[in-house]
């Protein structure tokens, strides 16, 4: 067992670095396009409040599917266990944005990660806020720490005008009745919460709460439950990849989720959260440098959750 977090992540963010950069940037979204593909930056927050980056970890990016956690975070702290009668916890074993499963499932997402649960989670959040947009905003600020937190208009826009697939899931679900609110209320939301940026050090500051029992690391002040928590981390476990959820848990071995902007948080229980970004993704949608980052850290510190 090797617990120099330090000196194992400096060698693997070496050693991935030095790969061949391999993999595409997400261009469905054209605002990502635009993104500097040689960027690679990591940082670890341990739970007891020490913290170390390296690389391009204090430059903004769009973290795209991972504020899914946060949204799921706050809808499930609202709604309780009903929640699960809208959304699945199970693996879909399909990419992303696929529409294939909800067919034969009525309009339940297998899970709240991929686009269709996702927007069935936006839903809800809509139905329960005044302004769910404000509101959320609000939530993420709180967990950052970063009280000028915005969405990127820039980016939110850019999907906006070519979400097709989202807008087809939505109309899709709605048909069989899972979906409450107007879709186009339901998808400008969705592709806000999907446009906020941060650095890899403010999410890997942002996600303490998951390694901590649902308590804040700074404070400890409750976010969610410790029973909620452990599910979260189980559904990052499980869906947090998509189609990859389990080769990331059989070479990484802790609870995580990626973006399309290549961004990707882990966390390993009462010990840390690493966030690390490197825009090229994988034919699955996950950066394929920050995959085999977080397989050397796991790898070399001997430590995870299994
Ligand atoms: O809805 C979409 O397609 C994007 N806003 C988010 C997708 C995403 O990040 C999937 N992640 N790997």
């Amino acid at each position: 067992m090797n617990s120099n977090y330090q000196n194992i992540t400096e060698n693997a963010y070496n050693l991935s670095n030095s790969l061949d950069s391999k993999g595409k940037l997400a261009t469905y979204i054209p605002e990502l396009a635009n993104v500097d593909p040689s960027k690679f930056g990591v940082h670890m927050t341990k739970v007891d409040g020490t913290h170390f980056g390296m690389g391009d970890h204090l430059e903004k990016f769009s973290i795209q599917s991972i504020t899914k956690v946060l949204s799921l975070a706050l809808a499930y702290k609202i709604v309780g266990e009903k929640l699960w009668d809208r959304v699945d916890v199970e693996p879909s074993g399909t990419k992303f944005d696929s529409l294939l499963l909800l067919e034969s499932y009525k309009g339940i997402p297998r899970n709240p990660f991929v686009n269709s649960g996702a927007i069935v989670i936006c839903d809800i959040l809509i139905s329960h806020l005044d302004n769910a947009s404000v509101d959320f905003l609000e939530f993420v600020r709180d967990l950052s720490g970063i009280p000028d937190l915005t969405y990127s208009d820039q980016i939110a826009d850019s999907e906006k005008a070519t979400g097709y697939r989202n807008v087809a899931l939505c109309n899709f679900i709605k048909s069989f009745g899972n979906i409450q609110n107007e879709p186009n209320v339901v998808l400008d939301f969705y592709f806000d919460m999907c446009s906020i940026e941060m650095t890899c050090q403010q999410l890997s500051h942002t996600f303490g709460f998951l390694a901590n029992g649902g308590r804040q690391l700074v404070d400890g002040r409750k976010i969610i439950s410790k029973s909620k928590s452990k599910r979260i981390n189980a559904l990052m476990l499980t869906c947090g990849f998509y189609d990859e959820s389990g080769e990331f848990a059989f070479k990484v071995g802790l609870p995580g989720k990626s973006g399309v902007g290549g961004g990707i948080v882990a966390l390993y229980p009462h010990n840390y959260t690493i966030a690390v970004w490197s825009p090229k993704l994988n034919p699955n949608g996950n950066s394929f440098k920050g995959m085999k980052l977080l397989e050397e850290v796991t790898t070399h510190s001997e430590l995870s959750i299994f």
